[in-house]
């Protein structure tokens, strides 16, 4: 526990446009370099790598580092609008270390998809959009991409026990993808997309 003090009640400003919280006590940003091995596209990855000096793909500010157990922790994410080959923007994901807690999301702005998917490799999708919440039960990956032409910000929160384990899915897809179509998001199945590229 970093805090020896129960925190007191607050509210806390967030712009619902940019996802910025001006009392954050964390923030870090991810660069397209940070997430080699998520894309279908690698070919397309290291090209805006090099043309595009590395763009930051998603940001994170997190609120509350007390670290009791029984407390919240809660944040945003905002995810830059763009693909990589037809793949949209997409965060690296994770399970929770403590694999039976759970989370919710919900959107501020812009529009997109939560991936999700089980260690029996069960896999699904849900919306990511302002107007619903996003239940993220126990047990569930869960990867957040951005459909829409603006940031995606959505608002996070989860028991601060939870914690993270990006190892699970470091440098590999899930098996679902939303990838362009004719102008509009589509979900598809990793498999058949690797296999059509090679063919
Ligand atoms: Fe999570």
């Amino acid at each position: 526990m970093k805090n020896s003090e129960s925190p007191f009640p607050c509210s806390v400003a967030i712009a619902a446009d940019t996802g910025i919280i001006p009392e954050a006590t964390a923030h870090y940003q991810k660069r397209l370099s940070d997430l080699r091995g998520l894309f279908l596209d690698p070919e397309s990855l290291e090209r805006r790598i090099r043309e595009e000096n590395d763009p930051v793909c998603y940001e994170n500010y997190a609120f509350n580092d007390n670290q009791a157990e029984g407390d919240l922790f809660f944040g945003t994410t905002i995810i830059y609008p763009g693909k990589v080959g037809l793949e949209y923007h997409l965060t690296r994901g994770h399970y929770h270390r403590k694999r039976d807690h759970a989370e919710t999301y919900q959107a501020l702005s812009g529009r997109g998809y939560v991936l999700f998917e089980r260690k029996d490799g069960t896999s699904c999708t849900a919306e990511l959009i302002p107007g619903k919440v996003t239940y993220v039960p126990p047990f569930w990956a869960h990867r957040s991409v951005n459909i829409s032409d603006v940031p995606l910000v959505f608002l996070w929160t989860c028991p601060v026990e939870a914690g993270h384990d990006y190892e699970a899915l470091a440098g590999r897809g899930m098996r679902q993808v939303v990838v362009e179509r004719n102008g509009r998001a589509s979900i598809e199945e990793r498999e058949a997309c690797v296999s059509a590229r090679q063919h």
